[in-house]
């Protein structure tokens, strides 16, 4: 897809950009505990900067609702991205108001003034237009690196583009092409991966990719309910019943590969067990017990087909990787996509569960686009357009 980028703004001089990022990371006690979204928009932050722009910042963080939530402060980003870039980031705990005009009338080339959380702001998620012209009023040029809340129609997402010339920064240019290299000119075998808890989420997604890929190797939750609509006893596993159907339509084609085998146990992993999945429905778990990882057999069908792909995508976990033993699935999964990322095929994956396992193994940098967005990501492998890059389109 062809998008305005920033790269074609050439004379910065005395010219103010409003930066709209998603730096929405995890916080414990008022301290950035991942900051992989922050380091993936530094070239867009550098490159303005070194270009001399003014620079005003702008992120949401968390779900305030429209209220201010003090937990939900952007300080400590700053005081991130500060040490990030090594130069002083000057923030304000509000996003509108006569102070930041006057701030920003301050700012001096090549200096960054970052603004208070946007989801303060009543309006934003709104889109509220007059929020919109009051932030487009601060500067000359819009330049957007929020891949994540793409696929949200708010005030600094698409109402801002309208009164002001917008530009896709670096990174969410390189994250659509990537995604866009999946979706329209794939090498082959071509291998996604899908997982997670929720088939609800993932129908979309099953209906638009399997079309594309050679084969679609499914663990996780929303197997579950697959295996009980076939008719198999599953116990206290999660399942979507309602999904049923479109679980049996689409799990069941040919291109899809659910596994031979799953470890079922207590939830707590004080008690489990692999167990197969014979062809004919049975019983797979009792009450009480739950499906929670992917067996070894299925590992080894996964990674004799991953081994082999040459585009690779994969999103959501194959289990409740989060308590041992339950973790070894998604641990192996991730090693797997990691290993045969770059050189064997084109690897991306995405959604935060995702990241945090392919954390856990160390492995990230392995990867051909390790994507900042979750729903963002799987809504543009859905076929839909996301809000926010139709308004950069040529
Ligand atoms: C994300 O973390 O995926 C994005 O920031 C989206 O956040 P939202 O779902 O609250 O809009």
């Amino acid at each position: 897809m062809s998008m305005r980028s920033v790269k074609q703004l050439k004379n910065f001089k005395n010219k103010s950009v409003l930066l709209r990022v998603d730096f929405n990371v995890p916080l414990e006690k008022k301290k950035v505990v991942d900051d992989t979204r922050i380091k993936a928009a530094m070239p867009t932050i550098l490159y303005l900067l070194k270009e001399k722009a003014k620079v005003i910042l702008i992120t949401h963080l968390g779900r305030p609702k429209g209220k201010v939530v003090a937990s939900l402060r952007v300080a400590p980003i700053v005081r991130r991205l500060s040490v990030l870039i090594g130069k002083k980031v000057r923030y304000l705990p509000f996003s509108t108001g006569k102070k930041v005009q006057t701030a920003i009338t301050a700012l001096k080339p090549g200096e960054i003034l970052f603004l208070e959380n946007i989801q303060f702001e009543p309006g934003e998620t709104e889109n509220d237009a007059q929020l919109a012209q009051v932030l487009a009023s601060y500067a000359d040029y819009y330049v957007t690196d929020n891949f994540a809340q793409a696929h949200r129609a708010y005030a600094s997402i698409v109402g801002v583009p309208k009164y002001l010339p917008s530009y896709a920064g670096l990174l969410l240019q390189k994250e659509i092409n990537a995604l866009d290299t999946l979706l329209k000119k794939p090498k082959h075998p071509f291998v996604g991966v899908l997982g997670g808890a929720k088939i609800e989420t993932k129908i979309p997604i099953m209906k638009h990719v399997v079309p594309k890929v050679n084969y679609l190797l499914l663990g996780g939750g929303l197997v579950n309910t697959y295996l009980l609509a076939k008719g198999y006893g599953v116990g206290d596993s999660l399942t979507d019943p309602e999904y049923a159907r479109q679980a049996l339509i689409y799990c069941g084609n040919k291109k899809v590969v659910t596994p031979l085998d799953v470890v079922v146990g207590k939830r707590d992993g004080s008690v489990y067990a692999v167990v197969d999945i014979q062809k004919k429905p049975h019983e797979i778990c009792g009450d009480g017990y739950g499906i929670f990882d992917i067996g070894p057999r299925t590992i080894a069908l996964f990674s004799s087909i991953i081994t082999k792909a040459r585009t690779l995508v994969w999103n959501g976990a194959m289990g409740y990787f989060e308590q041992k033993p339950y973790d070894v699935g998604t641990l192996s999964i991730a090693r797997l996509v990691a290993t045969q990322s770059k050189n064997g095929a084109f690897g991306v994956i995405g959604g935060g569960e995702t990241l945090q396992a392919m954390e856990k193994t160390r492995m990230g940098r392995h990867l051909d686009l390790v994507s900042t967005g979750g729903a963002a990501m799987l809504d543009y492998l859905s076929g839909q357009k996301l809000p926010g890059i139709e308004v950069l389109k040529k």
